[in-house]
């Protein structure tokens, strides 16, 4: 008989790299984890090392494959989730970055980005691309790095460099340099690729002075891109049939296929994402138009809204303020305030993102006083992830015209019963939490097995849909609406303190 067969997932994030190998019913098996070096050169510069990345990803295959005792053969498929717009250039010959791979929270490519903005350009990257002009996507970090390392400009006009975001990065590693390949999801990230044509688009290029020769080819997100090499996967050649962005990844495995559905992740950052379907819809309020995915020829869409400092903010609590030994605590603490929501933290760490995108932006608190506590103080902080999720949501709404229903959200302050109640009641809508909080990997796994047949298409995927915990708001709206003013105020003002 033959043995059963699984899918694994690799989802490559900012923080940590896991290894989470399924069944065929959408079951975790085992989940290996590593974490990444964050490499701080400057104040607000962001770099890993992508061969770091790259032997870590290896790490957990071989820890999750260990500690499952599921042989490589039984692997049916691969998916790669991998962070975005975080961007790697190697050469060709070596395999060897020449430069720190700079990450999508880095601010030190923030003077191109403003040149760009100063030069007019805003409104034709918008209509191509759907992005915002902003350091967090790839083109300003590769025209950063042709810059700052010496003959790199040359080099790559020879074909002597090759760039990719990490997923192409780790398909090129997995494959020993056979497969150069991206995927929609990633390429719509990288402020280069024209979303309504679907192609590396040529004056944008131009512009960067980015030679064409040194992008990936671009492709759906569940299609054969290539084999593990035997001697990078214990023996066996496993095909990679999946491959897509985080966000994406998790939208995906939220199963929010119709138009109209939304999940938001917390994590470090948080990020929110909507399927709009088949056409691109532009945001007038500075949201992103993005690809959600590709498969079989059809493209689905969808607007999104990235929060650079959700998670991040309690581990502030945590690292900075000490006011917490583990984040979880936030939850408790919150409870036992006893404060009339006075106090608004505005965690702007690394400026603001969707809608306000304020590079300059710092972090600001209000409203505090004599008797504020800690417990007030934490309490504020998880309510600004909250406030910045209404933010996005409400602007989803507008944007769409399509009346968002309820929240599905995932990552790991979904644990946080305070957070997930207020977020509840904030909204004026339930929150539907997944049952299984990996989802980024799930995503990628199903679309893996998609693409090997080890799921025969979506609906036989849904069979596996299962609920987990729902909230259901039950604030007045006169309370809600008082709360969300508070909030535009300390905005506001923290967007007007520059000093
Ligand atoms: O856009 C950045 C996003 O992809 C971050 O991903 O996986 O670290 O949550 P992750």
């Amino acid at each position: 008989m033959d043995k059963e067969q699984y899918v694994l997932a690799i989802d490559e994030g900012t923080t940590t790299t896991r290894a989470i190998i399924f069944d065929h019913t959408g079951k975790k098996i085992v989940a290996a984890r590593h974490p990444i070096r964050q490499i701080m050169p400057n104040p607000g510069w962001v770099e890993h090392d992508a061969t770091e990345i790259w032997n870590a990803v290896q790490t957990t295959i071989a820890t999750a494959l260990i500690e499952s005792g599921i042989k490589p053969d039984q692997i049916n498929s691969i998916g790669i989730a991998s962070q975005r717009e975080t961007s790697v250039i190697w050469d060709k010959k070596t395999g060897l970055p020449i430069h720190n791979a700079i990450v999508w929270q880095s601010r030190q490519t923030s003077k191109l980005a403003n040149e760009l903005i100063k030069d007019g350009y805003e409104d034709e990257i918008h209509q191509k691309t759907g992005l915002i002009v902003s350091p967090y996507f790839s083109a300003t970090k590769i025209r950063w790095i042709l810059d700052h390392v010496d003959g790199a400009q040359e080099r790559a006009e020879n074909g002597e460099l090759l760039f990719g975001t990490i997923n192409t990065w780790l398909l090129w590693q997995l494959t020993d340099g056979q497969s150069f390949l991206t995927d929609y999801s990633n390429a719509s990230r990288t402020m280069l690729f024209n979303i309504n044509d679907l192609k590396w688009d040529t004056s944008l290029l131009k512009l960067f002075n980015i030679p064409e020769k040194m992008l990936p080819e671009v492709r759906s997100n569940s299609e054969l891109f290539g084999t593990t090499k035997n001697y990078h996967f214990y023996g066996s050649e496993v095909p990679i049939t999946g491959m897509i962005g985080s966000q994406q990844a998790s939208l995906f495995g939220q199963m929010a296929f119709e138009p109209g559905m939304v999940k938001n992740t917390y994590g470090t950052g948080a990020f929110a994402v909507m399927n709009t379907g088949n056409k691109p819809a532009l945001s007038d309020n500075n949201l992103l138009t993005t690809i959600a995915y590709g498969i079989n020829g059809e493209i689905k869409y969808a607007l999104e809204g990235s929060i650079f400092v959700a998670g991040g903010a309690l581990q502030w609590l945590r690292d900075g303020m000490r006011m917490i030994k583990n984040t979880p605590d936030t939850d408790a603490f919150a409870k036992k305030s006893t404060s009339q929501d006075e106090v608004y933290v505005v965690p702007a760490f690394s400026g603001l993102g969707a809608p306000y995108w304020d590079d300059a932006a710092h972090g600001t608190v209000f409203g505090i006083t004599r008797g504020t506590t800690n417990d007030d103080f934490i309490k504020a902080t998880l309510q600004a992830i909250a406030y910045q999720t209404k933010d996005i949501i409400d602007t989803m709404n507008s944007d769409s015209g399509i009346p968002i229903e309820v929240l599905k959200v995932d990552g790991a302050a979904t644990k946080n019963d305070y957070l997930m109640k207020f977020q509840s009641d904030l909204l004026g809508i339930p929150l539907q939490v997944s049952s299984e909080l990996e989802t980024t990997s799930l995503g990628a796994a199903f679309l893996a097995g998609l693409g090997n047949g080890y799921w025969k298409d979506i609906e036989d995927i849904k069979k596996n849909y299962k609920t987990g915990t729902v909230y259901e708001p039950d604030m007045d709206e006169k309370t809600r609406d008082n709360l969300y003013d508070g909030w535009k105020e300390a905005v506001n003002a923290t967007m007007a303190f520059k000093h």
